[in-house]
């Protein structure tokens, strides 16, 4: 049992199943605690932004605003998110591959600073704009296509070559240049990606002369050697003379929250399926990405291996296979997902009319319900 990644207690979780119902979203606040400890210990001074579409939960950002992080948005609703929590402009970020007028307006609004992700934004962003330059640095990177950002072929940033020029164009219209952003792409396998990456932009050095930021954004897996991805960071800002940023999204809650599900059942076709309260609606990332979660059961047995499937109509609605489960497990026993803070609860959907999950956080103490379940009333009341 993966019990080292386990951010809550079998009888902390029982209470909560309990207490809340299934599924459910249940997080640790120590853990929450200790993922941005370990950040912060590894980059040191650098200036942190937490890229809240991993889980945007106001109790989350209300947190992090209150660690001194700031944030990185990049739609609307999260621009409002970050208004509705009170952050200031200087500490928000736009970005996107495709802001709308009403982005780049509340960006202004506030004072944020732009992340450009094109050329064509020169003459789209509001007067005298603060901005990064995202810079892709056309470099593969391990981990799944759909989460790969850096490479040549993907849709973001600036190529290399174009990097002179539209530094050139942003100025000569007006805005204020603070420096070179990267992000390569989201759960890395290989930490040297991020130093091949890093030294690529940090290439371009002559192009650019001296710079007052350079963000080398997140994407580090949860077993990643933070400090040696750090070390990496630091050289390449170095070369600037630029303050370093990063933009952790994955990292600072995956940990911290596990998604409760209990067994509904047991069924063997041409494989052995156990089946759960919940699938794809509240946790898309093994359909989506083929990620595997670590498993932990909360009954006793002897070790077998089982698919675990959710409820929705599709065959692709699997949260494992050949999970390693105890022998046994009755309908009713309880099932957690670990690492499940990022990206879980952010991305679960109300397809088939399903209410999204509760999320709830243990501060050591007590629970604290971060977001109550969906009521199906709400689910179809802009329709009426
Ligand atoms: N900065 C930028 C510009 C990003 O696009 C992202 C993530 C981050 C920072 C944070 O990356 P992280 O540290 O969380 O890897 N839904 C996918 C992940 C998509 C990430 C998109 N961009 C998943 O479930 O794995």
């Amino acid at each position: 049992m993966p019990d080292e990644r386990l951010p809550l207690t079998d009888p902390q979780m029982h209470q909560a199943a309990d207490r809340f119902g299934t599924p459910l979203y249940a997080y640790s606040a120590a853990e929450l605690d200790a993922a941005l400890n370990r950040v912060r210990t590894a980059f040191g001074d650098a200036r942190l932004w937490y890229a809240m579409k991993a889980n945007p939960n106001l109790t989350v950002l209300r947190r992090m605003a209150a660690a001194g992080v700031g944030f990185e948005c990049v739609s609307l609703g999260e621009l409002r998110r970050a208004v509705k929590i009170g952050a200031q402009g200087d500490s928000v970020l736009v970005n996107g591959p495709a802001k709308s007028d009403e982005e780049y307006r509340l960006g202004a609004e506030l004072g944020a600073t732009f992340i450009l992700d094109r050329a064509e934004e020169v003459a789209l962003l509001p007067p005298a704009s603060r901005v990064l330059v995202r810079v892709n640095p056309g470099l593969e990177v391990s981990t799944h296509d759909h989460l790969a950002t850096g490479a040549e072929r993907s849709k973001f940033g600036v190529r290399i070559g174009e990097v002179g020029s539209v530094l050139e164009a942003l100025r000569s219209a007006g805005h204020h240049v603070r420096g070179l952003h990267l992000h390569i792409g989201s759960a890395i396998r290989d930490a040297g990606d991020f130093g091949a990456a890093f030294g690529r932009v940090a290439g371009l050095r002559d192009v650019t002369g001296e710079l007052e930021v350079l963000d080398v954004g997140g994407g580090w897996g949860l077993d990643a050697d933070l400090p040696g991805i750090a070390a990496r960071a630091r050289e390449a800002a170095a070369v600037f003379g630029a303050q370093l940023w990063a933009e952790p999204g994955r990292y600072l809650v995956a940990r911290s929250g596990v998604l409760l599900t209990r067994v509904v059942g047991h069924k063997a076709t041409g494989r052995d399926f156990t089946l759960l309260d919940a699938g794809m609606t509240e946790l898309l990332r093994p359909m989506l990405y083929g990620a595997e979660h670590p498993v932990h059961a909360l009954w006793t047995g002897a070790p077998t291996t089982s698919d675990l499937a959710g409820p929705a109509c599709e065959s692709g609605d699997l949260l494992g296979r050949d999970v390693t489960l105890p022998a046994g497990g009755k309908r009713g026993d309880l099932l957690a997902l670990l690492d499940a803070g990022a990206y879980g609860a952010a991305m679960s959907s109300s397809y088939l009319t399903r209410s999204r999950p509760a999320e709830v956080l243990w501060d050591g103490s007590d629970w604290t319900v971060m977001r109550r379940r969906e009521m199906a009333e709400e689910l179809w009341a802009a329709e009426e």
